[in-house]
């Protein structure tokens, strides 16, 4: 799993929006009033804004909050009451103006927008259509008998300018209609999910930086001439100029009829509700289908259906009377990346993730996310520490979009790439994108037969880091089972491998067999599970058997394993299942466990042994009996011995164990006048519990 999400509802309301502090001040208010002018400009230029949606929103509602208090002191540049924000104007005029719509951000709030508009009508609505909105840009496409002749942006609303070089590329904008009318379609231009990605494939593919996400993708393309490539982009029809008497759910149907792509056809379609409680269920649906859908939306769009309706509402001069969108949390963020992680995949990949400080992107708290290759890194630019636009749709996976290179401080650090595989330490192949470990699927083979060997878990000597890539080279070992099975042939096919080797070599693995249950379960390498965990889950479940039949519940119920462990260690037993039945074959982990530490908060295994009730911390270079023993291995110690161990040295700290070299944490324990003992004294004080294995 490389995303870490923490659930959340699947809506938001309105307390849960990005919410800056009240305006207090003058100062403050002009201070609000000048980011939102420029956020604004910034967006209707090229889609992009060093705010997100949400900071947007939630800014624009503290300058109108300010407003109301203060209308004496609106200052004329104030984004409120305008179209765009009053970012932009275009230069030709529109037939009738582009309105925006008011936005509302709970259910509650749409009930008395709702109430609003019945008190105005001074009668019931009588019926609403739910569509939703999309996340693009608004155009008008003219038409004269039929013949697609002009398409503009919405500009301020009043005047927008000129696309019509685009239309190509719009995909459901017709050239021609089915019937020979004088009309104005209006509807929104994006660019779905798939050919955001094609967007960027071909851009990145030409040397151009990558869209930062689809809406600035969609902008961009419009006003772009002269493009050594071409990017697709499709419209949605919401509405019509030139076709009156019909209800809104009937214009959408006769523009489809006519050839225009609407969300009719989207699995969000609009659908006409006779109560608002039927169309506050379509907007629930509509959100809930949000992650699904092949495009993007930032929210509801419910509409007054009725003509008359319509008509007795009227408008505002920025938004219909009649429409309203009850808008949805944005899925872009933006956010800081911390930090870049390379991980090693199942057949080697050498995969980079983004740290990201998290954020939460509808709903859902994103930590990391995905950076595809090395060459993306570079082509996009990033560095540690920029603030980059986070993009996340539903259940894929998030992305670092790009960076917002004119936030830097100067701070920012270039990413490093490894230079050695992350894994096993062999080098990596580059020649491709993606870049590999040289090793492939032997990579992971490597790593988890040494790991399986080390000394905490089978503990076969004579198998390092050489002797486990000759194995898999050599094409005899592919997982840890495969070493029960080898043979003394085999090994000496080996270089380097004389009879003795190969015969203590076996004896290792012979001995190997037999280990307990403990041992042979942390061999596996499932996260979360070290020796300790190991020791715990083998003495509850008693055999392998049982451990493979438990469920998240029954693993929960081993001290120190929570729910979310428990689901990691479910879902990774499943991964090694083949591997199990191969361990099983060859008897491996058929042998009783060791005892199982106690844990430190168990309240069914009073501590006992010498070193109950004391918190130990280990320092230094261990001697005489404890002379082989290694970090790991004095704290499983020191646990069987009743004690808790601990890393650094506290007022809690009731023993210190200091052998040589001992540096800071012995003058502290001075300083704290904790008992402080040698190796060899702390050998005597644990003796019975020394020998276990
Ligand atoms: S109706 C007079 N319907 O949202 C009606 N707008 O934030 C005005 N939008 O300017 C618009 N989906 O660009 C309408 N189904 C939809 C929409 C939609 C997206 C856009 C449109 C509008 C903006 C307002």
């Amino acid at each position: 799993m490389s995303v870490r999400v923490a659930m959340m509802a699947g809506m938001k309301d309105a307390a849960t929006m990005a919410s800056p502090a009240a305006l207090t001040s003058p100062e403050a208010y002009a201070d609000a009033v000048a980011t939102a002018v420029r956020a604004a400009a910034a967006y209707y230029a090229d889609g992009d804004t060093p705010l997100g949606d949400d900071e947007y929103d939630a800014l624009v509602r503290a300058v109108e909050a300010y407003e109301r208090e203060h209308p004496d002191e609106v200052l004329p540049e104030s984004p409120t009451g305008k179209v765009a924000g009053g970012a932009v104007v275009g230069d030709v005029p529109h037939s009738a103006p582009m309105l925006s719509l008011d936005n509302v951000f709970s259910a509650e709030e749409l009930e008395s927008w709702a109430a609003g508009l019945e008190r105005r009508l001074g009668r019931p609505v009588a019926a609403w259509c739910v569509e939703p909105k999309l996340d693009g840009l608004a155009v008008a496409a003219r038409y004269r008998s039929g013949r697609l002749t002009q398409v503009l942006t919405r500009g301020d609303g009043l005047a927008g300018e000129d696309i019509t070089h685009a239309a190509d590329a719009v995909l459901g904008l017709p050239v021609q209609l089915a019937e020979p009318l004088d009309i104005e379609l209006r509807g929104e231009v994006l660019l779905t999910h798939e050919q955001f990605e094609q967007a960027n494939a071909v851009r990145t593919a030409h040397g151009a930086t990558p869209f930062a996400h689809p809406r600035s993708g969609a902008a961009g393309t419009l006003r772009a001439k002269d493009r050594p490539y071409r990017v697709e982009l499709t419209f949605f029809a919401y509405s019509a100029l030139g076709l009156p008497g019909l209800g809104h759910a009937d214009l959408l149907a006769r523009l489809a009829e006519l050839g225009a792509n609407t969300a009719v056809t989207t699995d969000a379609a609009p659908r006409r509700c006779a109560t608002l409680a039927e169309a506050q269920q379509r907007i629930d649906e509509i959100a809930a289908l949000r992650a699904a859908l092949p495009f993007g939306i930032d929210g509801v769009v419910v509409k007054a259906d009725a003509v008359a309706d319509q008509e007795e509402a009227g408008s505002g001069s920025r938004a219909p009377r009649w429409a309203v969108a009850r808008k949805l949390q944005a899925q872009h963020k933006v956010t800081r990346l911390l930090a870049v992680e390379w991980n090693v995949g199942r057949t080697g990949i050498i995969a980079p993730r983004a740290v990201l400080e998290p954020v939460v992107i509808d709903g859902v708290t994103v930590t990391y996310a995905t950076l595809h290759n090395p060459a993306d890194i570079e082509r996009r630019g990033l560095m540690i520490g920029d603030q980059v636009f986070v993009y996340r749709a539903g259940d894929v996976i998030p992305r670092v979009e790009a960076p917002l290179v004119d936030e830097r401080t100067g701070d920012e650090q270039p990413i490093a790439f490894p230079e050695v595989c992350p894994r096993c330490g062999d080098a990596i192949d580059t020649s491709e994108q993606r870049w590999r470990c040289v090793r492939g699927r032997g990579c992971q083979a490597v790593a988890s037969v040494i790991y399986a060997a080390g000394r905490d878990q089978l503990d076969i000597e004579g198998l390092g880091g050489t002797r486990a890539v000759q194995l898999v080279e050599a094409g005899l070992v592919s997982d840890i089972a495969d070493l029960f099975t080898l043979t003394r042939e085999q090994l000496l096919t080996l270089d380097r491998m004389g009879e003795t080797s190969a015969d203590n070599l076996l004896a290792a693995i012979e001995t190997a067999r037999s280990r307990p249950l403990n041992r042979v379960f942390c061999a596996l390498g499932i996260r979360g599970t070290g020796r300790t965990m190991s020791r715990r889950i083998a003495a509850h479940f008693g055999s392998m058997v049982a451990i493979r039949a438990a469920d998240a519940e029954a693993l929960a119920g081993v001290d120190g394993i929570g729910v979310e462990k428990a689901a990691v260690i479910v879902a990774e037993l499943v991964d090694v299942a083949t591997l199990l039945d191969k361990l099983a074959a060859q008897g491996v982990g058929t042998a009783v466990s060791e005892p199982a530490a106690p844990a430190a908060a168990s309240t069914d295994a009073p501590e006992a042994g010498p070193l109950a009730g004391q918190s130990v911390v280990v320092t230094g270079a261990m001697t005489g009996a404890l002379a082989d023993l290694s970090r790991n291995a004095m704290n499983e110690l020191i646990e069987r011995a009743g004690g808790k161990a601990s890393s650094s040295v506290s007022k809690r700290t009731t023993l210190l164990v200091a052998g040589e070299k001992a540096g800071s944490k012995r003058a502290k324990a001075e300083e704290l006048g904790i008992r402080i003992v040698t190796p060899e004294e702390f050998a005597v004080l644990v003796a019975d519990h020394l020998d276990v294995d």
